[in-house]
């Protein structure tokens, strides 16, 4: 077992590098089964999510390889269209291989995704989308199958929430499908145009990512090619440095962070007493010795707040002066980092969806376990301002969206080791 061994309460100063958007990657990934070619990514993060990507096409019979931050996909040998429930598991994007294969081969078989606990994660729109589309989706034994041999067709897509992997998961069905799809209430995350720009590269007709209304207009699934596509950098990576920063008092530069994607963070790092800078190289933050409390943070579908980020802006308000209060609304149980900050002498108290963050002078180490990958990222952050030491177990959770989170935070000072 491995663990995270941080000697805190050091101010973080100096620099470090953003990595490429986890949230991008797997989606782009999963968009490489259309194409009968070649795709190369670069600034890939090196992260077990990644990896379990690659696992997945590997056993569709497609040849990949990562070298340096650059994932070669090779889409051409692919030669099975059913995706192992042990694989299913690792991870919840797993689940957006579904309209991709279902559009390349007219058929698939999964099960129901894995990853991180943060209540239910209900699948309902991504099946009654396919369904809109022509795809007889059937269960059987906690196996789906689903298949359109005579091929999808568009139409106009209403989903009742702006849910990111819905969204994906129809523009990957729908760029080979017959005909125009409208998809309506989309979620507008940058990643969802990350993937968009991806796919136009592709050959795809994909116009409207941003906006709530995503058009997209179906082309033979032999017009797709390869491409070579730089991913866009992690903002809730950037977001964790930046709170790590804030949490100790610190002064740091995240270079590589896009500032029009980190909007809603910086916004509330400003407000909480932090200089944040933005430029054309990545962002900076100049924080008080300590924050002040911010009246509100409710989490909602992009530009709102977003939900990952949540856990790791507690962290460091919980060290702030005065009260905050957190709303999460996109996931129901998205709190399980608050006892483990309660360990570390945070008051956090939570009802529902709701904590109300009464900051304290002072955290202690302690010994915590990650709950979840942002939950993980956030017992980081406040083990970085904490008095003393604080042993994280649970790093594999870490792990799954962070490349190498200890040698950012030590980059920018902190007294940190895997064990
Ligand atoms: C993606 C992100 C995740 C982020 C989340 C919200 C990836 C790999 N993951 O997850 O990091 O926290 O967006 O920004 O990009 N829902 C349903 N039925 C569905 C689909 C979703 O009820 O068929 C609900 C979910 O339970 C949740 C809400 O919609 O309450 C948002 O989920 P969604 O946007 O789909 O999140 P993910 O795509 O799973």
């Amino acid at each position: 077992m491995q663990v995270f061994r941080i000697e805190g309460g050091r101010r973080l100063s100096g620099e470090t590098e953003v990595q490429g958007a986890k949230n991008s990657v797997l989606p782009i990934m999963c968009a490489s089964v259309l194409c009968h070619d070649e795709v190369k990514l670069t600034r890939c993060p090196v992260i077990s999510d990644v990896y379990a990507a690659l696992r997945i096409l590997t056993s569709l019979g497609c040849r990949c390889r990562l070298e340096k931050g650059c994932a070669v996909i090779d889409t051409r040998t692919l030669s099975s269209s059913d995706i192992p429930d042990m694989l299913m598991r690792l991870m919840r994007c797993s689940m957006i291989f579904m309209g991709a294969l279902v559009a390349r081969t007219g058929e698939c078989t999964l099960s129901f995704p894995g990853g991180c606990e943060l209540g239910p994660r209900p699948i309902d729109m991504h099946i009654s989308a396919l369904r809109q589309m022509g795809a007889d989706v059937r269960e059987d034994h906690g196996r789906l199958r689903c298949s359109a041999r005579g091929g999808l067709h568009g139409g106009v897509i209403n989903l009742s929430f702006p849910s990111v992997g819905a969204t994906e998961n129809i523009m990957l069905a729908a760029s080979c499908a017959q005909g125009e799809t409208v998809i309506s209430n989309a979620a507008r995350e940058p990643e969802i145009s990350d993937l968009a720009a991806f796919m136009r590269k592709c050959g795809a007709d994909i116009s409207g990512d941003g906006t709530s209304r995503i058009i997209v207009r179906g082309r033979p699934a032999t017009d797709l090619h390869g491409c070579e596509h730089r991913i866009m950098p992690d903002r809730i990576a950037a977001a964790t440095y930046l709170c790590a920063a804030a949490a100790t008092g610190g002064d740091v530069f995240v270079r590589g962070a896009d500032p029009r994607d980190l909007e809603a963070v910086t916004d509330l790092l400003r407000k909480s007493g932090c200089a944040v800078y933005e430029g054309r190289e990545g962002c900076a933050i100049n924080a008080p010795e300590r924050l002040r409390a911010v009246k509100t943070v409710r989490t909602g579908p992009h530009p709102g707040f977003p939900t990952d980020a949540q856990a790791i802006v507690m962290a460091a308000l919980s060290r702030a002066e005065g009260t905050s209060i957190f709303i999460e609304d996109i996931f129901e149980n998205r709190f399980r980092h608050v006892d483990e900050l309660v360990r570390m002498g945070a008051d956090i108290k939570t009802e529902g969806r709701v904590a109300v963050v009464s900051g304290v002078k002072r955290l202690s180490g302690a010994c915590v376990e990650a709950p979840d990958l942002r939950g993980g990222a956030a017992l980081c952050t406040a083990a970085c301002a904490a008095e003393g030491e604080t042993i994280i177990t649970g790093v594999e959770l870490i792990d799954r969206g962070y490349e190498c989170m200890e040698t950012s935070l030590a980059e920018l000072g902190a007294q940190i080791k895997r064990v």
